[in-house]
């Protein structure tokens, strides 16, 4: 009996000394900041053609083929032969392929929605997208949009249940996802595409900060904790830029790439970074990672060659028209009434995943892997830390 009981206890205290041991790990490795990975639920994703999954599609017509052709086998919303730098985020968190929120047939919004349409700005558009090719859906809709997903799933999660409480995300994952946003770019080029001057364009930035400002602001109020934001690429190495204003285009780089272009988007991105490292200050309870998307995009661009793919300007679903298979009249998929007959101009090169520039516009999916695998692990993030701990990039 008293070996027996002394055996006991024993085992008791070893158990009790692990446990205490074990506790010690995990607040050693939560309080180091480095190692353990965040729980990341969902992904709320607020953006442009850079992100959007489907949104534009879902209600302004589908993309086209040969869109979607390398991975989907069919278009699926993207304007890309295959996967998008959020696509490889979401495998990355364990999560499916986000859905767009404006797409009512056959989605799943349990892990996450996306509210990113092709051709979104930061500020609201005086023009229609029919005249200008911008999307009605800039960041503030965006926003409310994703204000009624919250009010609206959570009631329909609480008052119909049933197949819903599959369909949509609990209440605590509005606090435990990460919130992704990719946008600016179209905010650049709608400003040149309607011939303001350099000058203007710069002036124009302040304001978009601030309009981004108060959106996050917004997403904070409703719950919103860890945040994700990825700079704009460097828009002066895209064919259509380049094309839309020839004098903005004329000096170019060693790459072949426009140098007052690229310098306002990284004017832009200098301000974004800031605006950042603000919000960090503002709010201590909230995480903010800065991800320079525009070093991974530029590493890609000047150094294609050593990467094994061809030249980086060059479009590979296009048609054949000036030095980068880009023809503004006539895009990826595009067709042209022959005697009768619609024929497609907009083909694809044989093999994409050699290409950097899908459409003139987009990324393939090659080049978007390769930006992912850039930015994945921290290395162009302020503060340095992972995709999967991103939920440490808290202020002081
Ligand atoms: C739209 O018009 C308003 C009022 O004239 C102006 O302040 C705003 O900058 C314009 N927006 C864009 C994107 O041009
Ligand atoms: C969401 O619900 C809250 C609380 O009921 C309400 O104050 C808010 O106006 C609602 N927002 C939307 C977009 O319906
Ligand atoms: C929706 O997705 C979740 C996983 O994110 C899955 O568990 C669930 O079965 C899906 N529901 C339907 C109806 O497809
Ligand atoms: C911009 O200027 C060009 C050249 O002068 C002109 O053809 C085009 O219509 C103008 N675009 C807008 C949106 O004003």
């Amino acid at each position: 009996m008293a070996s027996g009981g002394s055996g006991c206890t024993a085992t008791a205290g070893a158990a009790a000394l692990l446990s205490l041991v074990f506790l010690w790990l995990l607040q050693a490795s939560a309080g180091a900041g480095a190692g353990a990975d965040c729980h990341f639920p969902a992904v709320f994703n607020f953006g442009d053609s850079n992100s959007d999954t489907g949104g534009l599609s879902a209600a302004f017509g589908a993309a086209p083929p040969p869109n979607g052709r390398t991975f989907f086998g069919m278009p699926a919303g993207r304007y890309c032969d295959g996967r998008l730098v959020i696509d490889f985020i979401a495998e990355n968190l364990g999560i499916p392929y986000l859905s767009a929120y404006l797409n009512s047939v056959g989605s799943n919004f349990s892990q996450g929605a996306n509210f990113a349409t092709a051709g979104s700005t930061i500020s609201r558009q005086n023009t229609s997208l029919f005249l200008s090719g911008f999307s009605p859906i800039s960041l503030d809709v965006q926003s409310w949009e994703f204000e009624q997903f919250i009010n609206r799933s959570q009631f329909v999660y609480n008052n119909k249940g049933g197949i819903y409480r599959e369909l949509l995300p609990k209440a605590e994952y509005f606090s435990q996802a990460l919130y992704t946003f990719d946008i600016g770019q179209n905010d650049i080029t709608a400003g040149y595409f309607a011939n303001m001057t350099t000058d203007q364009v710069i002036a124009s930035i302040p304001e978009l900060m601030e309009r981004l400002t108060s959106i996050i602001k917004n997403v904070h109020e409703l719950g919103g904790r860890n945040f994700w934001i990825h700079s704009t690429g460097p828009i002066g190495c895209l064919p259509y830029a380049l094309i839309h204003r020839p004098d903005i285009a004329a000096v170019k780089d060693k790459v072949g790439c426009s140098v007052t272009y690229n310098k306002v988007a990284q004017l832009f991105n200098q301000r974004l970074k800031e605006t950042v490292a603000r919000l960090r200050k503002t709010y201590p309870d909230a995480a903010f990672t800065y991800v320079d998307v525009y070093a991974a995009k530029y590493k890609l661009i000047s150094q294609a060659s050593k990467l094994g793919f061809d030249d980086a300007l060059l479009t590979c679903c296009g048609h054949d028209a000036g030095p980068y298979n880009f023809d503004p009249k006539v895009g990826c998929g595009g067709k042209v009434l022959v005697k009768g007959k619609w024929v497609v101009l907009g083909k694809s090169c044989d093999d994409p995943s050699r290409r950097v520039s899908w459409d003139g516009v987009h990324f393939t999916e090659a080049a978007n892997k390769f930006v992912f695998d850039q930015i994945v692990g921290g290395g162009l993030s302020d503060p340095p830390v992972p995709l999967r701990q991103a939920c440490r990039s808290k202020g002081q």
